[in-house]
Parts: C-alpha cells; sequence; structure tokens
C-alpha cells in the first residue's frame, strides 16, 4: 500500500535497515562526491545516496522510494557532460550509485558475448573482454571511470563508433529495474530475436528516466593483432575530411577510430599536460588515424603508409609522426585524449556535442568559429573529435583576459550561435552526450511535435509517478 504520510527520515531508516552501512551513505562527507558534475556546471543536494550491493536490494528500494514519492537520481561513475547524473538543488532527489554491481556474470568467447553488471567501469569491462581474448571496442577519455549503466543509459560514442557504432549497437540484452521496483530480466544473449517491440532499445539512450540498467548483454569482436596509429599535421578541415575518404576507399574496415584537433586544442595538451609533448608542433588541423585489423597479415603499415604518402603528395598532408611500439601508439592518442582535461585547465569553455552530415564537417567547423567570433571577439574555438561521425566537438574557450563568470553568462547565446550552423546543416544539437539537464530546453525546438509527444507519453506510461531522474532529458 502507498505510504503518502512516509517521511523522509521514516524512508531513510527503512532504507537503513534495508541495505546496512555499506548500502546507504548519510555523512556529507561520504555524499560529497556524488553532488556535482565533472564539468562543475552543476551542484546539487541529497538526503542519501543508495548503494544497492544486489539487484534484488536495488528492486527493494525502489519500492520504498516510490511508497515514499521519492524522486531517484541513477548515478554510474557521474562523468556526464550534461549535469545527468547530478541531483537537482531541493535536497528531496535520493542518489542512486550502481558502484557496487560490478560484476561480470559471464563472458562467452565462442558467443562473443559478456553479461556485465551496470556499475562495471568501461575499462575493467575491456580488460575482462581481452582476458578471453576478446575485443570491447567502446572506448572513450574517461573510459577509467565511466561504467556500462552509463555509457548505454546516454547511449556513448566516442572513439571507435566509425567502427563498431555506438553502445546500441554493442547491446544484445539487459536487465532493468523498473520505476515501481519490478525486475525485468531481458539478458537474452541472442543476435536475433524479433518477438515485439525492440523494449531493450527504450532504456538505451533514456539517461535513467525510464529505469535503473542494471546489467548487459555486450557484443564482443575479435581482437586486434595488428594496429596502426598516426598523428598528422594536415593542410586544413576539408584535408581532414578528404584523408578520411582516401582511408575508407581504400579498406573501410582498417578504419577503427579517426580522430580531428585543432592546434589550438594540442596547444593546451602541450600546455596544461603533464608530460605532455608533440611531435609535429606548429600546424593549425591535425588527424589521428588509427588501424586495426584482427587478421595478422593485414598489411595495415602499407596501406597506412601508402594512404599517407598519396594524400602529401596531394597536398593535404603537411607532415605525420607514425607510432613504432605500443607506447608510441600510446603516447599519440593521449594528444586526443587528454583534450577534455586540458581545455578545463585553460580556463572557462563551452561545449557544443553536435553532428552533421559526415560530408558537412568542414563547413561546420568553419562556419560556427566564424560566427562565434563575430559573437564574441577573441573566443577561441577548440574544434576536435570524432570527425569519422561527423561529431565534432565544437568547443569555444574563454577570450584571454575575459573574466570566466561573464563568459559562461554567455553560454546559451554560443549554444544557439553553433546550433543555428548545425540545424543549417541538417545536423543535431546533441550527439553523443546526451540532454540530461543542460539541453533540456532545446528539446521542444528541436524534437518538438509529434516525437516530443511519443516520448512524454512513454514516460507517463513506464513512470506515472515521474519519480525517476526528474527534470532531465525532458522538458518540464
Ligand atoms: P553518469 O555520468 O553517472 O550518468 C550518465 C547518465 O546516465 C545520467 O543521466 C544517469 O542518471 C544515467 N545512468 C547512469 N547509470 C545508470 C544506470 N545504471 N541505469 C540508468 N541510468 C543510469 N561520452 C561519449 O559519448 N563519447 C566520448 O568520447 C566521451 N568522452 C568523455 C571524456 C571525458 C574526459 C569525460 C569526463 C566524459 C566523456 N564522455 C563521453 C561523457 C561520459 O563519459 C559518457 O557519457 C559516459 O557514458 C557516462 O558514464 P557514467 O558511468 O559516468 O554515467
Ligand atoms: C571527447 O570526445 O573527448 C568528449 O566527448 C568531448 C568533450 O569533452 O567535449
Ligand atoms: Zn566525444
Amino acid at each position: 500500500m502507498p505510504d503518502d504520510q512516509l517521511l523522509p527520515s521514516a524512508l531513510l531508516d527503512r532504507l537503513g535497515a534495508l541495505l546496512g552501512p555499506r548500502g546507504l551513505l548519510t555523512d556529507p562527507a561520504d555524499l560529497e562526491p556524488h553532488l556535482a558534475d565533472w564539468r562543475a556546471l552543476y551542484r546539487g543536494r541529497t538526503p542519501c545516496v543508495v548503494r544497492p550491493g544486489s539487484v534484488e536490494d536495488l528492486a527493494a528500494a525502489v519500492r520504498l522510494c516510490a511508497a515514499a514519492g521519492a524522486p531517484l537520481v541513477p548515478q554510474g561513475g557521474n562523468t556526464s557532460m550534461v549535469g545527468g547524473a547530478t541531483p537537482d538543488e531541493g535536497g528531496r532527489q535520493v542518489v542512486v550509485s550502481l558502484a557496487r554491481l560490478n560484476r561480470v556474470r559471464d563472458i562467452d568467447a565462442l558467443d562473443m558475448t559478456m553479461t556485465a553488471e551496470a556499475g562495471l567501469v568501461l575499462k575493467a569491462a575491456q580488460d575482462a573482454a581481452a582476458g578471453v581474448g576478446c575485443l570491447f571496442p567502446l572506448s572513450l577519455g574517461a573510459e577509467g571511470t565511466a561504467t556500462i549503466g552509463g555509457v548505454l543509459s546516454t547511449n556513448a560514442g566516442g572513439n571507435t563508433t566509425v567502427r563498431y557504432g555506438n553502445a546500441r549497437d554493442l547491446m544484445l540484452g539487459l536487465e532493468v529495474v523498473l520505476p515501481d521496483g519490478q525486475v525485468w530480466n531481458g539478458l537474452r544473449r541472442l543476435r536475433k530475436d524479433n518477438t515485439g517491440y525492440a523494449l531493450r532499445h527504450l532504456f538505451v539512450g533514456a539517461e535513467g528516466t525510464l529505469g535503473f540498467i542494471t546489467a548487459a548483454v555486450l557484443r564482443l569482436f575479435p581482437r586486434p593483432r595488428e594496429s596502426e596509429v598516426a598523428f598528422c599535421g594536415v593542410r586544413d578541415e576539408d584535408a581532414a575530411l578528404s584523408l578520411f575518404r582516401r582511408f575508407r576507399d581504400r579498406d573501410e574496415g582498417a578504419v577503427r577510430a579517426f580522430e580531428y584537433m585543432s592546434g589550438a586544442g594540442v596547444g593546451f595538451y602541450a600546455k596544461h599536460i603533464e608530460g605532455g609533448s608533440v611531435p609535429l608542433p606548429g600546424h593549425a588541423h591535425y588527424v589521428l588515424v588509427d588501424l586495426a585489423s584482427s587478421r595478422p597479415d593485414a598489411g595495415l603499415r602499407a596501406l597506412l603508409e601508402a594512404v599517407l604518402e598519396e594524400a602529401m603528395e596531394a597536398g593535404e598532408v603537411l607532415d605525420a609522426a607514425i607510432g613504432e611500439s605500443e607506447a608510441q601508439r600510446a603516447a599519440l592518442w593521449r594528444i586526443r585524449e587528454e583534450h577534455p582535461e586540458a581545455q578545463k585547465r585553460e580556463g572557462a569553455s563551452v561545449k557544443n556535442d553536435v553532428s552533421v552530415p559526415v560530408s558537412r564537417t568542414p563547413e561546420l567547423i568553419r562556419r560556427s568559429s566564424e560566427a562565434c567570433a563575430r559573437l564574441i571577439p577573441g573566443i577561441r574555438p577548440v574544434p576536435f573529435g570524432h570527425l569519422g561521425d561527423g561529431n565534432i566537438h565544437m568547443n569555444l574557450e574563454q577570450p584571454i583576459g575575459m573574466d570566466a563568470a561573464a563568459f559562461l553568462a554567455r553560454s546559451h547565446d554560443i549554444m544557439d550561435t553553433v546550433n543555428d550552423v548545425v540545424r543549417d546543416l541538417g545536423g543535431s544539437f546533441s550527439a553523443e552526450h546526451g540532454i540530461g539537464r543542460l539541453k533540456t530546453d532545446m528539446m521542444a525546438d528541436w524534437r518538438g511535435g509529434a516525437e516530443l509527444d511519443l516520448m512524454q507519453r512513454i514516460k507517463r506510461a513506464v513512470d506515472p509517478q515521474g519519480l525517476m531522474n526528474p527534470g532531465k532529458v525532458l522538458p518540464g
């Protein structure tokens, strides 16, 4: 029976009795790491952090909270770029950390599947796959902290989408605790399963607004036996795109990642990251290309050198450094992976995680950089990211000497300016980070009409009390 009279203290007592001291945090020092987002855009309050050690405990805790009408905020590694895992300032939203649900339940190198719990850190999932001679290919800068539940809930992309797809494409089945505390076990490891609505896909990309992902069946791939990485200075944005096309046309399957960086971003890396040396300084545009094959005799070095030579003759590639060992390849990757951290250390920045058709990426970079310079003279564009997917992080750094707060007060003007270009190019205002709290006010404009109406009806059907991650994804 719903207990509308349940006071927060009574709820806390019941949760404490259910979960024990490891499963319920109330000490302010313990709550602290759960209250703010990675970008420090938001800082909320919560009465407690629930940390269940089993799916049954999570389901029971959700039932208690549902009976008390307590809103719930799922949290994985708390690396969201859009404030998705942060409670609001009201002090009623209960943070639910999945960190203790972090087991690999099953791994099968013949089926090429892994059943992993939501709190498993992405890097640990990659390592578990490698342990049985396979690859779990999802890879992003936050992989040492982000969790399987978080990457699925945001449908994360990252560096290897160009070859393996987004998180959604790497998932075969799910286990979910629904907002009323029911457990749905959809952990089927089937490659084919057409049995009505594909419910598992509802929860991927829902950003915790429809329920808790507790475990997932993930697809594995053969491990690469040969790989090559090159870091190239290129003439301009068109040359970067042309280089991508050259590789794709020669051997599409060989390209594991194709990342663009600007001279500004590479400069921030050299300035702010310990040991951040850059092999080819002084270029305005860079590309990192990563080739991989599960064949030991794939001839990737020959392919790499042939394409680079061709592109150099065409004046597109100006210089290139090829990683000669695993350590060198990792060092080249570090230049790209540390971009978010280097940009953070440089000062205040506004992020635009946008996508356009791949063919329009040069235009996106040029036009939005020019438009932002007209809006705020001295603003420093730092575009980088997944050019092979048409997903450029069209980030803007504050002008040198400008007050950080004054710059951030213009965030929405800057985002609108970039988004005008994105719209004109047929793109999306959110490519891979999701909507979270940051972009809810853009939903009506970009996804209004039947699309948003359908989303709101799904939300009401699955979560009629509106308790799952309120204030995220859908406009209020
Ligand atoms: P959290 O931040 O904890 O949560 C993210 C969202 O998912 C929230 O809405 C939360 O409520 C919900 N959620 C979390 N766990 C669950 C669950 N078990 N069930 C239901 N809902 C849940 N993202 C990319 O896509 N590509 C990148 O290249 C990329 N690079 C990044 C680099 C850095 C340095 C950082 C800090 C972030 C980057 N991100 C990137 C963003 C972020 O890492 C990813 O979105 C990641 O998917 C979030 O995982 P998490 O476990 O930290 O989730
Ligand atoms: C990345 O690809 O590094 C992140 O998604 C982008 C960002 O920090 O803006
Ligand atoms: Zn990214």
